[in-house]
Formats: C-alpha cells, structure tokens, sequence
C-alpha cells in the first residue's frame, strides 16, 4: 500500500525480511513495535511500550499513550481514500440491492450512531452488549462505541435469550442495540424478540436501540426502547472522537473454556489495533486495490479483528455478508466473489466441507479469476479440504494461509504469509513476528529441536494478548497464565514438523470446537442437566465430517422418566440446550444410559466416552478402576 503512512515497517515483502523482522522481534521486542507503532495516528505517544509480568497476567503496551481507535480506522483515511469502498454489504438474498459506504459515508454513519448512543447516555467506559445482524449498522454501531470510549460486546445473534441475558448481566451493560429480525438463509428470525425475553432478567438495561432491517412490527417497551431511525433523524454528522489511554478496554468478547460459564475476554486499545493492523497486512499481503472478504460473523473475534478493525486500520475494502453459504445454493460464495471482485476470500474449514459436498458445478462455473489469496481459520483443516480449497478454489493459484490463533490472542498468532512464507497442508507454518511459541511437556518443560509435539504456549507477551476476564482477572490468571509460569497458555496440542513449521491438533482440555465455535463441555452439560428429566450428563466430542468436531452427550435421566418415550425426551433435551445456549450446541447425539463410568473417586472416565463416541471400542484401555466397569458394555451396546 504505497500511501499508507504504515507501510515502511509494518510490510514484509520476502522470505528474508520475514526472517530478519521475527529476528528483531525477539532481540528487542519493544524497539520493534514502537516502529511497527509509529505511524498510528495518537494523541499522545507512550512512555513505555512494554510492561508485562506474565505470571501475573498483567500486560500493558504502549504505556501513557493516548488515541482513539476509530480515527485510525477512519478518520485518518479521509485525505487519501475518502471515497474508497470501505465496506460492501452482500445481502442475504441475492436479489436484493447490495450496499457500498465509502470511507467517508462510514466515517459520517459512525458519527451519527454516536451521537445516538451519546443522546440515550452512553458514556466512556459503559458496556453496551450489541445483538444484531450481520447488516452494516452492527458495524456503525461497533464503531461508533469505540468512537465514544463504550466497550463493545457483541454476542452472536444465534444465542438464545438466556445466553444473551448471561452476558449482559456479566458485562452490566446498560444498553442494548438490536434489530427487528434477521435473514439467515431461507429463514427469519424475530431478533428483537429475543432480545425482549433476554431482558426480562437484566435489570440493569435502561435502554434498547433498534435498527430496522426487516421492516417487522416489533414491540416497544415504554420508556426503554427507541428506534435508531428516529433518533438519528437529526444527529449531525460529525462526532469528536474519545481520547482513550492505551490500556482502556476496547471490547469483551464472551468465549468458552473448560470450566463454567463463557468467560468475558478483554482487549484493551492501543496494543490490539497495533497487533490486528499488523497481522491483517502481513499475513494477506494487502494492496491497495484488493477487495477482501472474511465470511466470519461480527459475533466472533474472527468479524471483528478480521473483518472490522483490521481492513479497516489498514484503509482496505472488506465485504460484509448477511448469509450463509448454501443459500440460494451451494455456489453462492462463489458468486459472491466473481460478483464484487474478491481479491482475498477468508472463511472456515467447516463452510469449506460443507460446500465440497455439494456437485462440483457449484464451484466451477465461476470464474474466481479475482481471487489472489485464500485463508483458513477457526479449526484444524483436513487435507481433503485443503487441497479442495487450493485447486478448485484457489486454481492452483493462490497461497492459502491456514491462520492459527484465538480469541484471547486478539489476532492471527501463526500462519503463513501469502507467498512469502511457507504453506503447508494442514500446518499454520511460522508464528508472525513477536510470537514465541514453545511446545511444553505436561509437567511444562519445554521440548526443543524439531520433529516434536507438546502442548503448545507462547514465551513473550505480544501487543494483542488478552487483558483480563471481565470482572475476574483471578479467573483470567488461572486459565491462561497459571498452568505454566511465565508462559501464556492456550490450551491446544501443536507439532513442530522437521522445518520448524507448526500444525495445531486440537485442544488438550476439556473444549470442544463445533464449526469452528467454541464450547466447554461443562457448559453444555450444565445446560443439559437444566432438563427436567436429567440427572447427569457428560459431553465429549467425535470426528464429525463437516463440523470437525460434533457433539455426543451421554445422559442418565430421572427414575420418572423411565416411561417415557426416549426420542420425546431427546427432543426435549435440545429443546434445553437450545434455549439454554442457542442451536449451534446442538448435540449430534444423545445416548440414554443407565451410568457413567467414574472412577472409585467419582470422576468420569472421559476417555472412555470418547473413545466409544469415536468407534473405537476395541481399544478402551484399562477399565479395571471403574467403579462399576459393567456400565462401560452397556454403553457400548446402546453406541449411536
Ligand atoms: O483449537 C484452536 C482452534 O480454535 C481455538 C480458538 O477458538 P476461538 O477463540 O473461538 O477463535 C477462533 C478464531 C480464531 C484454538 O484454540 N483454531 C483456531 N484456528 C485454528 C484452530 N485450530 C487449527 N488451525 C487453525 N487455523
């Protein structure tokens, strides 16, 4: 991007630069990111770049610096790229009209959206939970937060009501922004609805801003909702951005781990714009004129690093889609590409598979010239998808980057860089520079030379690492920092093949990831054991051919339930679980059984359950310390 004030050292344009970049990394961490930083437009430049105590989970970057994030995502474009496409925004139905903002048509819409949220009492520093569809004012609206100095939290708007209330109370937020309803494929959804039922038991939510999408009749509660339209009737369209310190919370995200209730992850301003910028550049080798499209939902970190604030921070042009993949048919992303001209596509393995089922002719009767690169994101890709994605997508043509990270790491933590660094099928491949990734040994030793697999945490902090959780910086300590002192935890297995390049296997604790979304098994089976007919359940996960991972539930039920009709009470337990958490935690399969098999101290053998989730009932290992090891045949009679 040869304009952009952050070219010089924050592009690396060959393998040796790669080299020579990660090298200084690593010698002098902070000299790098000030460079790497430099060009940022701040108010106030930082005393410190770096002070981190790792053990401790304290992580702060850019110390005393002073900025807002919104102007440099679109304030500072306005001299040169005013009237550049900042966002285009594909419907769901293809026959709609599609919509393009300019730069300064989203720097204006941010402007306005502030103002309202500033008109209905928003301040810096209040939470403000957004549940909207993936239409163009969700990302005004989280804009327009940062704009004031409110911290976002978007919850995906496939959470049920009670997920929704979970996070808001957590985050005590006191606004809600929503929408009338939502498209999603052949489907419409009564998003306002849920939010109304959500808010029955969030009694710190004065205010509820709606958008209006469908154009449905919604119900407005007296003296808390209002409609954006009318609020923005008369709202100028300037608004002076928030001087925000570095370390002010940006957002919370709420994610899944092993244990409990999601957790809030934080991100804090300064080092997480620094970190999405940079990795977004690097690793798709942006250029001025790349119209790029990442398929991911707002409501994930992947929208909002990689969709939002990341094309955004570097002046780019990102797509915004409202649908889904199969709808009208399976050749819609790929419509969707020869359409707007897609020069770099960003999606997920689980999306990929499920589009290699369809015909092939679903995919080559478009032309794809446009593409120049692909990514992967979410989950470990297989090498059937890779090489499907690569050839009939890509052409042979275009570097796929399999992108490694998570929420907590704020932004793409190992993968290639298009065409600079190596890209291997099924590998991430090199971690960016500022990334020290080590495999441990259980006991957290750590495993050197190469042709080695471990548990895989990072050495050093890095500009986008998590904050904190919200409300529990304890909770945060023990996940990420605790297990192994001094590393950042991230709680997947890796291997380090002979070329140093690294392949995520999957997590070594207890979550699971279902289409590339996150959820503890605790989590579900707490939602589980919410049914009436419930005593206890345990959850593990089984090879699923298009959402990697799918869900098995085993669950003993009440002696009253005995009589009833088993499917029923299946039914009833995903009625549960959909209410309870939303359909994507939908189980795959349900076995109703008698027992578990627990150890004489009362744990659950997990091992064994997912063994006979897998298939693999030949090769259970040793059952002999079960409490009652008769329990393990009967769940291997009654397998699904
Ligand atoms: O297990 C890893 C898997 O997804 C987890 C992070 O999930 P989440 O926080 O929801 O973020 C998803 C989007 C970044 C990781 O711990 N994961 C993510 N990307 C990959 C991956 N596994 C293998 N390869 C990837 N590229």
């Amino acid at each position: 991007m040869p304009d952009n004030p952050t070219t010089k050292h924050a592009r690396i344009r060959s393998l040796e630069e790669y080299h020579e970049a990660y090298r200084r990394s690593v010698e002098n961490p902070e000299q790098f990111w000030a460079e790497v930083a430099e060009p940022f437009t701040w108010r106030r430049k930082w005393s410190k770049v770096l002070d981190s105590d790792m053990a401790a989970g304290r992580n702060e970057w850019f110390q005393g610096a002073r900025l807002n994030i919104t102007e440099n995502c679109l304030d500072r474009h306005l001299a040169s790229r005013a009237n550049k496409l900042a966002i285009i925004y594909e419907p769901n139905d293809p026959k709609t009209r599609h919509l393009r903002l300019t730069y300064r048509e989203l720097h204006q819409e941010v402007c306005k959206f502030a103002n309202v949220l500033h008109n209905n009492g928003v301040e810096k520093g209040d939470r403000v939970c957004i549940y909207m569809p993936m239409i163009p004012q969700l990302a005004i609206a989280v804009l327009a937060c940062a704009r004031i100095g409110a911290v976002h939290s978007v919850i995906f708007a496939g959470f049920s009501a009670t997920a929704i209330a979970d996070r808001v109370n957590d985050a005590q937020a006191t606004v809600v922004l929503t929408a009338d309803g939502l498209n999603r494929g052949a489907k419409q959804i009564p998003v306002k609805r849920v939010v109304d039922e959500a808010l029955e038991t969030c009694p710190g939510v004065r205010r509820v801003i709606v958008v209006e999408h469908l154009g449905w009749p919604v119900h407005m509660h007296e003296g808390r909702d209002v409609w954006y339209h009318e609020e923005a009737e008369d709202v100028p369209k300037t608004c002076p951005a928030e001087e925000m310190d570095a370390e002010d919370p940006l957002f919370i995200l709420y994610t899944s781990g092993s244990t409990g209730k999601p957790k809030g992850v934080v991100h804090s301003t300064a080092g997480y714009m620094v970190w999405a910028d940079y990795t977004f550049r690097n690793v798709f080798q942006i250029e001025e004129n790349d119209i790029y499209w990442c398929t991911a939902d707002i409501g994930w970190v992947t929208g909002h690093s990689y969709l939002l604030y990341g094309p955004l921070l570097a002046g780019s042009t990102s797509l915004m889609f409202e649908g889904i993949p199969t709808y009208p048919d399976a050749g819609r992303f790929w419509e969707v590409i020869d359409k707007h001209s897609v020069s770099i596509f960003y999606t997920a393995p689980t999306a990929i598979r499920s589009l290699m089922a369809a015909p092939l002719d679903n995919v080559l009767s478009y032309s794809l010239d446009s593409l120049r690169v692909l990514g992967s994101v979410g989950e470990p890709i297989n090498e059937e998808a890779w090489y499907w994605y690569y050839q009939h997508v890509g052409k042979e043509r275009c570097p796929v980057v399999d992108t490694w990270w998570q929420t907590e790491t704020g932004g793409i933590m190992i993968s290639a860089m298009a065409g600079i660094t190596p890209s291997k099928p099924t590998h991430a491949g090199l971690p960016m520079p500022g990334v020290q990734p080590v495999l441990l040994t259980q006991e957290g030793k750590e495993i050197e030379g190469n042709d080695e697999e471990g548990y895989l945490a990072i050495k050093h902090s890095w500009p986008g690492i998590i904050r904190t959780t919200y409300g529990d910086h304890e909770r945060a300590v023990q996940t990420y920092f605790a297990p192994y002192k001094g590393y950042y935890f991230t709680g997947d297995g890796a291997r380090r093949d002979e070329n140093g390049l690294y392949r995520i296997i999957g997590r070594v604790d207890d979550v699971i990831n279902v289409s590339g979304h996150r959820f503890g098994t605790a989590e579900i089976e707490n939602a589980i054991n919410q049914n009436q007919n419930v005593v206890e359940s345990a959850v593990v996960a089984f090879p699923h051919d298009v959402k990697g991972q799918g869900i098995y539930a085993y669950v003993i039920c009440r002696p009253a339930a005995a009589t009833k009709d088993k499917a029923h009470i299946e039914a009833s337990i995903i009625e549960t679980i959909v209410a309870q958490i939303g359909k994507i935690a939908k189980p795959d399969k349900i076995q109703i059984v008698s027992g578990l098999p627990k150890t004489r101290s009362g744990k659950i053998m997990r091992r064994i359950l997912r063994k006979v989730a897998e298939g693999e009932i030949s090769n259970l290992g040793d059952t002999t310390t079960l409490l009652d090891p008769a329990v393990v045949d009967e769940i291997i009679e009654g397998r699904k």
